[in-house]
């Protein structure tokens, strides 16, 4: 009878989470109001009755806690209505929120060192809110009853946003940057204790398998003719699948999460500061001219778009500040450089199972489960290198970069065991920005590079292969 009771007393929580949810809507990271709402939901969903936790029960009870899409713009629907779509777009990237922009990196008096200051500040602010977004999924993942329902809004999340990893993406259709983000960081909190012995290196082929993994996704060896026939004789044993466990469902929501969150992101930190040197440079040239313009009959049309670039030169310059704050931060990318570490050891482990003792060449019989992989799980390594090389290089002067370094030989040495050549230059691109003369910060990174005990024997030839295959 009690337990009756008790159910119907919690009830009396759900106006209050509506009135969080709402709360949390008119917060933006340029104050710290944004702390009572979701320190609140936090709590709330901590709070235990017997071994149930009420409020997370009622969460996700919601009509919204994980609305079906309605239109192909399903990744920015499920932000918008969902109820912990709110919380999570808490963001302070100028593109999901001008406010964060316009109060800290606009005015004429933006100095390095305040810029230093407010960056860590926002940091600080952003662990904050993560750290309550992590309690609240930690609680709901927690507790027994509704431990699926949040396995589906997370897998959701991913496969709703699927789109986020084309190149060219309709912003509006997908979820932010900051959500993903946000979203990214309480994954990586929640893999961090994975042992990955406890991982299955199958589960995207296992036909309860949440995450949508398209048979049209390029593969790093397999056509999809072999991924076809390989899944179907798979499949025709279902004895051959167990359940599938925590471990493995978080690690994979997490390594297709960096896909659609770290990555996207990086690519747009690019496009902006190429579009800031293209627009400075036109407002440089027609300063320069001047004096040939100022007189002439088209004077005031040069005149107004001189106004125009500066004004957008300015706005890009407030977002990219923005940027520097969401993404150039070292805890974050570390986060991902780790996470990257072990998606490695796996990938290694199945190529080789003596990891850490690889021996090359590699067996000629390429693992179908390796062949059968996205190429993106190899691709987004190097991508994310190539990136932070360039603008984060101190990130790399990590321990779990041993087994990075690995990686790259030994697939750089086993070229035959992918398809796509491009992909293989892209991790001879690494090599190559990584050398001291391109990038002086990434000496040590080249060095183990150099001295890998594979290296000395494979590399050399393995890399004139490359070169000679290119001619
Ligand atoms: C624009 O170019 C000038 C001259 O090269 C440089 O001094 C200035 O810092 C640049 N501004 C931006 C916003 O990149
Ligand atoms: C790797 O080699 C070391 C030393 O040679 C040995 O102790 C270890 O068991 C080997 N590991 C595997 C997985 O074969």
């Amino acid at each position: 009878m009690s337990t009756n009771v008790s159910k119907h007393v919690f009830q009396i929580f759900i106006p209050i989470l509506h009135g969080l949810a709402l709360a949390v809507k008119e917060c933006s990271f340029d104050s710290d109001n944004f702390k009572f709402p979701l320190t609140a939901l936090a709590e709330l969903c901590e709070i235990k009755f017997g071994k149930t936790h009420p409020v997370c029960n009622l969460a996700t009870s919601l009509p919204l806690w994980c609305p079906k899409p309605l239109s192909p713009g399903c990744g920015r629907e499920i932000q918008r209505l969902s109820y912990l779509g709110a919380f999570f777009s808490l963001s302070v990237f100028a593109e999901d929120d001008t406010k964060v922009g316009d109060k800290y990196f606009s005015g004429p008096a933006i100095t390095m060192e305040n810029t230093r200051v407010v960056s860590q500040s926002l940091q600080h602010y952003l662990e904050l809110a993560r750290g309550d977004l992590f309690k609240v999924l930690h609680n709901i993942l927690l507790n027994g009853e509704t431990r699926e329902l949040a396995l589906n809004y997370m897998a959701a999340l991913v496969n709703y946003n699927v789109k986020k990893a084309q190149m060219q993406t309709d912003d509006k259709l997908v979820s932010t940057d900051g959500l993903m983000l946000n979203f990214l960081w309480v994954l990586q909190q929640l893999s961090m204790k994975i042992k990955l012995e406890t991982v299955d290196p199958y589960y995207i082929f296992h036909p309860r398998c949440r995450l949508v993994v398209s048979l049209e996704e390029t593969r790093l060896k397999a056509t999809m003719e072999e991924l076809k026939s390989w899944m179907n004789e798979m499949h025709e044993d279902p004895s051959k699948f167990s359940e599938p466990k925590f471990p493995t469902e978080c690690f994979f929501l997490t390594l297709h999460t960096h896909h659609l969150s770290i990555l996207p992101c990086c690519r747009r930190y690019i496009r902006r500061l190429r579009a800031i040197r293209e627009l400075n440079r036109t407002v440089e040239e027609l300063k320069n001219s001047e004096g040939q313009w100022k007189d002439s009959p088209l004077a005031s049309r040069h005149r107004e778009m001189l106004k125009r670039c500066k004004t957008q030169l300015k706005k890009l310059v407030r977002a990219k500040a923005c940027a520097d704050v969401g993404l150039l931060d070292e805890n974050l990318l570390r986060r991902c450089l780790q996470f990257y570490s072990t998606v490695i050891k796996l990938i290694l482990r199945m190529v080789d199972p003596a990891y850490p003792n690889i021996t090359l060449p590699l067996n000629p019989e390429i693992p179908r489960s390796f062949a059968a992989l996205p190429e993106f799980y190899v691709e987004d390594v190097a991508e994310f290198l190539l990136f932070v090389v360039q603008y984060s290089p101190q990130v790399l002067y990590e321990p779990c970069v041993q087994d990075v370094v690995t990686f790259l030989v030994v697939f750089i040495c086993s070229q035959h065991y992918i398809r796509n050549p491009y992909l293989i230059a892209k991790l001879v691109e690494v090599l190559f920005v990584t050398n001291p003369a391109v990038q002086p910060r990434t000496q040590r990174f080249s060095e183990m590079m150099e001295n890998h005990p594979l290296s000395i024997k494979h590399l050399v030839p393995a890399l004139m292969k490359f070169y000679t295959g290119m001619l």
